[in-house]
């Protein structure tokens, strides 16, 4: 049985892409700090699969302490990197935490396997900045990053490009997330954010469990048919089956290239407004909410073009909007009575 190694398995999306690999038939290892995700997180797992995890706490900056897990796990064939800072507002504040973390620990990771990997990169549409046409393809040119995290994302998709045209035994795919929401069925897993959430999603759910006050629409003055922004939602479990598609990619070596980029999306465009309403609908909840200013950081609209995701990972999103916001309310609902 291949064995996988998730850093960042015990976070949002890498906790639901460990469920996935194991229903595809993968042993998973997980290496985490535990920095910014909640250990229970591995128990939780272990009730989903039926079997808990190998786990390992480990800071990938620490250079020798990645090498010796590497030469202790050298049946590992494949690395799904999720391990990273991701809080923009924060990155702003802290820019070199955020340079730090972000690179040390992607380097530390090639190094410590010899650069002879097969490395699925977690990356973001954040990337795109605001695309000058939409939807974005993979072939749009990237703009310069909003924030210290978003610079963070673009630079290592440089280093692993760069790397990757002088290392053949070194073979990528990044991966562009568009807006993963929502959470796995069971209501066991699902986004854990820290303090007063910034993402539009963990905000609504709390709002409606009582937990915070109205939401704030950022802006209803865009250019979109409401008004208000527009982004393309994705549901997490879609998000982690198209990892297991991009480890199966890299494992059946039929890639033209050893780096490959694709858009994680749903191909569809929901505005701020669409999005409260969908949640109204689907969980039969009332949400308070004011409209705001833009803010800061934001761009107006965007959404992606799937295609490339579709014809050569052979993975297409299948939950809709109705299913993301329903699965978000359950595992609020399950975080209200089973406080982490
Ligand atoms: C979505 C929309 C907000 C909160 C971020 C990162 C991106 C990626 C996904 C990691 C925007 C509006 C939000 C609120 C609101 N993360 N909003 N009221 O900013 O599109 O993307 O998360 O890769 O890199 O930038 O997601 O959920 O913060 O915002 O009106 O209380 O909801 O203005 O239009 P975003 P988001």
């Amino acid at each position: 049985m291949a064995k996988i190694l998730v850093t960042g398995g015990t976070g949002f999306i890498g906790s639901h892409t460990v469920v996935e690999l194991h229903n595809a038939g993968y042993e998973v290892v997980i290496v985490d700090d535990l920095s910014n995700s909640n250990p229970k997180i591995l128990q939780q797992l272990e009730t989903i699969t039926g079997q808990q995890p190998e786990f390992v706490e480990l800071d990938l900056c620490d250079e020798a302490k990645v090498k010796a897990f590497a030469e202790q796990h050298s049946d590992i064939s494949g690395v799904i990197h999720f391990a990273a800072f991701k809080a923009v507002g924060e990155s702003v504040q802290k820019p070199l935490k955020y340079y730090r973390n972000n690179f040390y620990s992607l380097i530390n990771l090639i190094n410590a396997f010899n650069s002879e990997l097969n490395l699925v990169f977690s990356s973001s549409c954040t990337v795109y900045g605001q695309p000058d046409v939409l939807p974005v393809t993979e072939l749009a040119p990237t703009k310069k990053a909003e924030s210290p995290y978003g610079n963070t994302k673009q630079i290592a998709e440089e280093i692993l490009q760069e790397t990757c045209a002088v290392t053949p035994s070194l073979k990528v795919i990044s991966l562009r997330y568009f807006n993963p929401v929502g959470a796995h069925e069971s209501a066991l897993i699902g986004e854990l954010p820290i303090g007063v959430p910034q993402n539009l999603v963990p905000f609504i759910t709390q709002s409606a469990i009582g937990k915070r006050g109205p939401i704030t629409v950022h802006g209803n003055d865009y250019d979109t048919v409401d008004g208000s922004a527009v982004r393309d939602y994705i549901h997490v479990v879609d998000l982690a089956k198209a990892h297991v598609a991009a480890i199966r990619r890299l494992e059946a070596e039929k890639a033209a290239s050893n780096y490959e980029v694709f858009n994680l999306g749903t191909g569809t465009g929901t505005t701020v407004l669409q999005v409260i309403a969908a949640f109204e609908e689907s969980t039969g909840e009332k949400l308070n909410y004011t409209i705001g200013g833009r803010r800061d950081g934001d761009v107006e609209k965007v959404w992606g073009d799937v295609s490339k995701a579709s014809n050569e990972l052979g993975w297409t999103a299948e939950l809709g909007i109705a299913e993301m916001m329903s699965s978000a309310w359950n595992w609020e609902k399950y975080l209200r009575d089973n406080p982490f």
